[in-house]
């Protein structure tokens, strides 16, 4: 059996005071031991997250980091700057990182595996906008970024990973994918896995479902095979965030 996995993209928000207040806010409404619960929040705010959190179930993920050890690259934070504070999951190639930061299916790919290297989760982004999905081409778009983004990846840290399938045209919408849509792209991301690994693999990875989920779409998202939590962004930001977590 999977552990679902709920995960919140807090983007560009909150300041880092702002971050120790929700936290203590948030933390007795999404304690479960059922589910593992991660609060993805900016750079800047990370320390203090790790520190807000200490002692609950909640781990800290970034948003975003650069697939270089060290350099010269100015704003960029290096993988060994986020497992010093004890960072232990990063968003990789999220949608709006895709549209705004031109990041590629070849970046992606490029930070997957240094978060491997470092030990870190990555928290795989996939998803496809509005015209592919009438144009009926999701399904080739998806298996074309999955087996883009893991490239080189062994099946042992897949086995580890987390996919999100988030539809670009859901996420920040209100406009949720139905559960039978979510169900049908996470299964083909699914057999995608089994495809470039095996059964074992596929039946280890877990995938997300991610775009304008809420409190009240989160229990029938949940409960279908192939989606093992979701990443949610609007809705991680309140008090609704406990109920999505304890979504049974
Ligand atoms: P949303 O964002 O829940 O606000 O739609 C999801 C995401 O972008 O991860």
């Amino acid at each position: 059996m999977r552990k679902k996995i709920i995960a919140g993209n807090w983007k560009m928000n909150k300041t880092p005071s702002e971050t120790v207040q929700l936290i203590n806010e948030l933390r007795p409404l999404v304690a479960s031991e059922e589910v593992d619960v991660v609060f993805c929040v900016p750079a800047i705010s990370l320390t203090k997250a790790i520190e807000a959190a200490q002692g609950s179930n909640i781990e800290i993920g970034a948003e975003n980091m650069y697939y270089e050890e060290s350099g010269a690259y100015t704003g960029e934070i290096a993988p060994n700057m986020l497992t010093d504070i004890g960072v232990k999951y990063v968003i990789i190639g999220h949608s709006e990182r895709r549209e705004y930061f031109a990041e590629t299916d070849e970046t992606v790919n490029k930070k997957v595996l240094k978060a491997f290297e470092h030990g870190i989760t990555p928290i795989v982004c996939c998803g496809e906008s509005l015209t592919q999905r009438e144009q009926g081409v999701t399904i080739d778009w998806i298996r074309q970024q999955i087996k883009i983004a893991f490239l080189n990846v062994t099946s042992e840290q897949a086995k580890a990973a987390v996919i999100a399938y988030e539809p670009i045209w859901a996420i920040g919408t209100g406009k949720v994918a139905t559960s039978e849509q979510a169900q049908e792209v996470c299964a083909a991301i699914r057999q995608c896995i089994k495809e470039i690994y095996d059964e074992a693999t596929a039946e280890a990875i877990r995938i997300q479902y991610g775009g304008s989920v809420t409190a009240d779409s989160a229990s029938e998202l949940f409960a279908q095979p192939d989606i093992d939590g979701g990443l949610v962004g609007g809705a991680s930001l309140k008090p609704d965030f406990g109920k999505i977590v304890n979504y049974k």
